[in-house]
Parts: C-alpha cells; sequence; structure tokens
C-alpha cells in the first residue's frame, strides 16, 4: 500500500508551521511531493491534500457514494457557527436546508439586493473624507456585513443591527490571527497568552450577539412582547429569516429558535468575510496597475450611462478581473474536507475508507501548467482561456460547493463598477501586500490604506443604475 507522502518534521513542528503559514507550508510540499501528500495534525490526525484538478473533480463529484462530506469533520466551526449551521450538519438534513436557502441567495431574489449593494456602497464610501487614508478592508467589510444584515434579516440601519455588526467584526478580528491558530493546536500557549488577548472578551461578545439575534427572531420591536416573527408573519417580506420562519420540515414542524440562529449566523459571517478579502483584494489590483483601472473604466463607460445590475454582471473585463483576484487569491484556501468512503486509488496512491482529503484550491491556482507566472495577476487569463470547474474552483464544488457564489460574484462586480464609477482612489500603501492565516480562511498580511483623491460628478457618465 503506497500513501502519499508527508514532511519528515516532526508532529509538533507540523502543526506550528500549518497553523502561522499554511500557504508556504503548502507550497513547500507541493514542491517537494507533487500534487498529493499528507501533512500530521494531531497524534491520529493524517490529512491528505491534493491540487490534481482529476483528483479533485473524483472526490468533490462522487459525493456521498465514495467520498462523502460529512459535518462532523467541520467542528472547528462549531463555537461559532453551532451544531445546527449549514456547514455542521450532513446527509438529508444538510441537504434539506441548502435547498431552502438557495432561491434567496440566486435568481430574480439574488438581483432584488442590487439596489441595495449599490446604496449600501455608495453611503460607505461617500462617508470617507477627501485626502485621508482609510483602511480599505474597514470599508469592505462594513459594506458586505450590511448587505448580508439586509438580505438576513430584511435591515441594516437599526440600532440593533448596528450591534451585531460591531460585534461580528470584534470577534472575528479577535480570533483569526495565526497565533490564535496555534492555540488550538497548543493550549499552553493560549493560557500563556489569552489573558492579554483581546479573544478573552469572545465569549462574552458571542453572548451579547446571541441575545441580540434572538431578540431579532423574536422580534423585541413587536407590540406584543412575546409575539415572534414568525406567528405575525409579513407577507411584504422577503429577507432569508422570514423565509426560514415560514419553512418546515416533513413533518410539518418549524425549525427551533437555535436552529434558526446557527443558520443565521453562519451566513451572516461567511456570507461577509469571505467577500469583503475579495474586494479588498480587487481593489489594491486595480489602483496598483493604472492600466486594469483604465481597462476597467473603459469598459464601463461602454455599458453606458445607467446600466442595470445584470448588463454590469456580464460584463468580461469585470468578470475577468474578479476571477483573477480569485485566483491568485483565494480567500478559502481550502474545501472543505471529505472522507474516503471506501479504498480508492488516487493519482497513484492508496487512500483507506476513512482517510481525510481536502482539495487544495490555493495550490490548484498556482499550478504553472494551467497558470504560466502565477504570481502575476492578469485578468486576461480569463479572456483567452477556459478552465474546468475543478481548474478553477474559489467556491469549492459538489454538495457543499459555496451557496454564497452567485450572490457573492454578483456582489463583488456591483460593488467594484460603484467605486469606480464614484471616486478616485489612490493606492497609499506601498510595498508587497502578501495573503496570510485569518481564522480558517486567508487575509491580507497588513492594512491596505486608500484615500479619496476626487469624487466623480453625477454626471460623469458611469452612473449605476441598479
Ligand atoms: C468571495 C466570496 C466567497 C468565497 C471565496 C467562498 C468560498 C467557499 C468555499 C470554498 C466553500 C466550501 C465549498 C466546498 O467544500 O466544496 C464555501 C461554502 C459555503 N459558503 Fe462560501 N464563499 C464566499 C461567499 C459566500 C457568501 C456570500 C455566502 C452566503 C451568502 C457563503 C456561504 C457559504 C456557506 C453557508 C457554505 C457551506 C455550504 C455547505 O456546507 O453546504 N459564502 N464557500
Amino acid at each position: 500500500m503506497q500513501l502519499p507522502p508527508k514532511p519528515s518534521a516532526s508532529m509538533r513542528i507540523q502543526q506550528l508551521r500549518w497553523a502561522l503559514s499554511p500557504m508556504s507550508y503548502m507550497d513547500e510540499c507541493a514542491q517537494k511531493h507533487g500534487d498529493m501528500f499528507r501533512l500530521q495534525l494531531g497524534k491520529d490526525i493524517s490529512l491528505v491534500f491534493t491540487s490534481n484538478p482529476d483528483a479533485i473533480q473524483t472526490i468533490l463529484t462522487n459525493d456521498t457514494k465514495d467520498f462523502s462530506a460529512p459535518g462532523e469533520l467541520n467542528n472547528a466551526f462549531e463555537p461559532l457557527f453551532g451544531k445546527h449551521s449549514l456547514i455542521t450538519i450532513s446527509g438529508k438534513e444538510h441537504q434539506r436546508q441548502r435547498q431552502l436557502l438557495m432561491p434567496p441567495l440566486h435568481g430574480e431574489r439574488m438581483r432584488s439586493y442590487g439596489e441595495i449593494i449599490e446604496n449600501i456602497t455608495s453611503k460607505v464610501i461617500q462617508n470617507q473624507q477627501l485626502g485621508k487614508s482609510f483602511s480599505l478592508r474597514n470599508v469592505t467589510q462594513t459594506i458586505t456585513l450590511q448587505v448580508m444584515m439586509q438580505a438576513v434579516f430584511g435591515l441594516f440601519d437599526s440600532p440593533r443591527a448596528r450591534r451585531i455588526e460591531k460585534l461580528l467584526g470584534d470577534i472575528l478580528d479577535a480570533t483569526s490571527s495565526p497565533l490564535m491558530m496555534a492555540v488550538t493546536y497548543f493550549p499552553i500557549l493560549g493560557r500563556i497568552i489569552t489573558p492579554f488577548h483581546p479573544a478573552r472578551h469572545a465569549l462574552d461578545w458571542q453572548q451579547e450577539a446571541d441575545n441580540l439575534l434572538y431578540e431579532e427572531i423574536r422580534d423585541k420591536r413587536s407590540l406584543m412582547p412575546e409575539a415572534y416573527r414568525r406567528q405575525n408573519p409579513d407577507a411584504s417580506r422577503s429577507d432569508i429569516l422570514s423565509l426560514l420562519m415560514a419553512a418546515e420540515d416533513e413533518y410539518g414542524n418549524p425549525m427551533t429558535d437555535v436552529e434558526l440562529r446557527d443558520e443565521l449566523i453562519t451566513l451572516l459571517v461567511a456570507g461577509h468575510e469571505t467577500t469583503a478579502t475579495a474586494i479588498a483584494w480587487a481593489i489594491y489590483y486595480i489602483h496598483k496597475y493604472p492600466h486594469i483601472k483604465s481597462h476597467l473604466l473603459t469598459e464601463l463607460a461602454t455599458a453606458g450611462d445607467n446600466p442595470d445590475s445584470n448588463v454590469i454582471f456580464k460584463l468580461p473585463y469585470l468578470n475577468a478581473v474578479c476571477n483573477e483576484t480569485l485566483r491568485i487569491h483565494p480567500v478559502a484556501m481550502l474545501t472543505f474536507p471529505r472522507k474516503v468512503e471506501v479504498p480508492v486509488s488516487l493519482c497513484g496512491y492508496d487512500l483507506e475508507a476513512g482517510t481525510v482529503i481536502y482539495g487544495s484550491i490555493y495550490l490548484s491556482h498556482r499550478r504553472p501548467d494551467l497558470y504560466p507566472n502565477p504570481d502575476e495577476f492578469k485578468p486576461e487569463r480569463f479572456l483567452e482561456k477556459q478552465f474546468s470547474s475543478f481548474e478553477f474552483l474559489p467556491f469549492g464544488g459538489g454538495v457543499r460547493r459555496c451557496i454564497g457564489l452567485a450572490f457573492a460574484q454578483f456582489e463583488m462586480k456591483l460593488v467594484l463598477a460603484k467605486i469606480l464609477a464614484s471616486v478616485d482612489l489612490e493606492l497609499v500603501t506601498k510595498g508587497k501586500v502578501f495573503p496570510v492565516r485569518r481564522g480558517l480562511v486567508s487575509g491580507q498580511n497588513r492594512t491596505i490604506q486608500m484615500l479619496v483623491k476626487s469624487r466623480n460628478s453625477i454626471n460623469s457618465g458611469i452612473l449605476l443604475g441598479v
């Protein structure tokens, strides 16, 4: 039996390198061992990683037969998302929840958020003072979180929504550093660091956020204090919470408040963190390379004075810029883990039943055979060649493929188009910016500072009429 190769370093060293610098560690392993390798990340935990498109296709498209995607393997998400999150549930329950959540994040329902995305972007960007630098990530995070609050609750501007927004931002900032990841492998480190680290407040913040989410579910603003939004359904509301509250399982039972809370927080967090990082990278590259910005502005101008969201969504160069952003810095470095159900042979290696395997999105997107000069930001790649769903897979694939894929792409394009149309930005941060671990996903290693050089006049010709 030939198992995939693994580094010769001790388990402790492997854990430390994985926690602190997963991307350079994956690069090193791929260089040494090729398309498939193992890491020893616990006493009995040996995980397999692959960047081979055929192997990725096999593990993602044979879900439920030779491979499964059990929610138990995602238990790292449980402390924040709970046991009833789409990410932590499995099988039939998982399928049912996905079917429920798909419609509001796709098609006409999704497009109805166009105007909201435009208004929120406009408000947040116009709030930045002329000539004064601002943190790009803060701006994109504010936009995407407010958009998700609106999609999930149907409101983003109430004091309760503002407080939830602040608490979620604080929790993620405090708990997402590589150091905090290292604590999960080295609890002793936690005992030394945590008393002085903002993460010590995370549980209190989470408790407060939970209370506010339950208040929103029960709608304490109602005239009848005990009246739940679900008992007084408002047919005019199309937000995700209203939809989930109206849903029943096959026995006619509605979702419990705890189930609702878990699903809501999952969508709020998974739906804004990733997109905020991706939009920040895109704005960074657009302003780092003036020829890309001018190409985009020309394309937007040709879309006419008042292009609607569908026109923007289909602009080829804007699409290529978004794809190249998600290729060069895939926010999710890995697919969720898959479990081998029956012994298989992949890439010439034998995998026993029970083996846990990840598709490395990060490594796949850096394969020189697919993407020559992979470190170069070159949107033209996506105009010159069509990549398969297992060569370019920023949103994963198979039964756990990102449920927000369409929403994220729609939002990215509208936010970028709106910002380019309304302000002329300058990149203040000089020097290299590179991706680092941010919790279970990736983010920028430093704060990217931008400033507003000028505001474009209302009649500049690139106004968006979404
Ligand atoms: C640029 C933005 C985003 C990226 C790069 C991204 C990436 C991913 C990836 C790689 C997966 C795992 C897929 C797999 O294992 O096959 C995933 C799952 C998921 N994403 Fe996203 N995502 C983004 C935006 C969003 C948005 C906007 C939402 C919600 C509106 C969302 C909600 C979810 C959920 C709930 C799952 C779990 C799906 C399941 O377990 O069935 N994501 N995402």
